[in-house]
C-alpha cells in the first residue's frame, strides 16, 4: 500500500486532540498499529521538540514574529526529513496533529506576517510535502475560547493568551485556505457532539482513501 498524508489543524479549541485520538484508535484497529504514524507539529522528532520547547515558552514573550514563523517552518522542515517522508516511503498512514495551514493562519493572518510571505518560507521547508488530505475542525472563535478557559485553564501556554481578534483571524484564513482547495481541505463542523465530530471525519478520510477501511462503519 501507498502511504498516505492526512493532517489535522483547527483553531486552538477545536477538539483536535479528542478527535484525533479517536481516529488514530479506528485505524489502528482497521490496519494494525505499525501501518498508522500519529505525529504532531511542532515536534515528532528530537530536534523538532527541542524547537517546541523554545516555541511554547510562556517567558518569550519578546519572541518577534518573524522569529516564530522561521522557528515553525524549521521545527517542520526536520520532521518532514526525519519522520515524514520515511513514513510514506515505508507505505504508512500520516495523522500529523498541525502540518503548514497552521503556519499560514496563525502567522501569516493571525501575526499578520502575510499569508503569502509565510508560504514563501514554508515552500522552501516543506520541499513539494503536502498532504493529500486536510482535515479542518471549524468552530465559532468564541465557543472555542469557551471551550479552552474550562478544560484546559491549567495548559494554557503562551501562544493560547493571544486575543479574540487573533483568533478570528486565524479562522477566517482557515476558511479562506479551504475555499481555495476543497479537494485537498475538507472542512468538519467542530460544535457537533465529539461522537458525530468523530464519525464525520471517518467519512471524510473513506472518501479519499476507501481502501483504509474493510469494516463497515
Ligand atoms: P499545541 O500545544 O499543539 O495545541 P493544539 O492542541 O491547539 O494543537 O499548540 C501549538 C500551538 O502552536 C497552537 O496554538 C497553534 C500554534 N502553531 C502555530 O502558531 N503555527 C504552526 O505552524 C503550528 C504547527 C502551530
Amino acid at each position: 500500500m501507498k502511504g498516505k498524508f492526512i493532517s489535522f489543524e483547527g483553531s486552538d479549541g477545536a477538539g483536535k486532540t479528542s478527535v484525533l485520538k479517536a481516529i488514530r484508535a479506528d485505524l489502528e484497529k482497521q490496519l494494525g498499529t505499525s501501518k498508522v504514524m500519529y505525529t504532531r507539529e511542532p515536534g515528532g522528532d528530537r530536534i523538532s521538540e527541542q524547537i517546541r520547547r523554545v516555541l511554547v515558552d510562556r517567558q518569550n514573550t519578546d519572541m518577534d514574529s518573524r522569529t516564530e514563523a522561521l522557528l515553525f517552518a524549521a521545527s517542520r522542515r526536520q520532521h518532514v526529513v526525519e519522520d515524514l517522508r520515511p513514513a510514506l516511503a515505508a507505505g504508512k498512514v500520516i495523522l500529523c496533529d498541525r502540518y503548514v495551514d497552521s503556519s499560514i493562519a496563525y502567522q501569516g493572518a493571525g501575526r499578520r506576517l502575510g499569508e503569502q510571505a509565510v508560504w514563501q518560507i514554508n515552500r522552501f521547508a516543506i520541499d513539494g510535502l503536502l498532504p493529500e488530505l486536510t482535515i479542518y475542525l471549524d468552530i465559532p472563535t468564541e465557543l472555542g475560547l469557551r471551550r479552552i478557559a474550562t478544560h484546559r485553564a491549567d495548559q494554557i501556554n503562551r501562544l493560547d493568551q493571544e486575543q479574540l481578534a487573533f483568533y478570528q483571524a486565524v479562522r477566517h484564513s482557515y476558511l479562506r485556505l479551504q475555499k481555495a482547495d476543497p479537494q485537498r481541505i475538507k472542512k468538519i463542523d467542530a460544535s457537533q457532539s465529539l461522537d458525530q465530530v468523530v464519525s464525520d471525519v471517518k467519512i471524510a478520510i473513506h472518501t479519499k482513501f476507501p481502501e483504509l477501511f474493510t469494516d463497515e462503519f
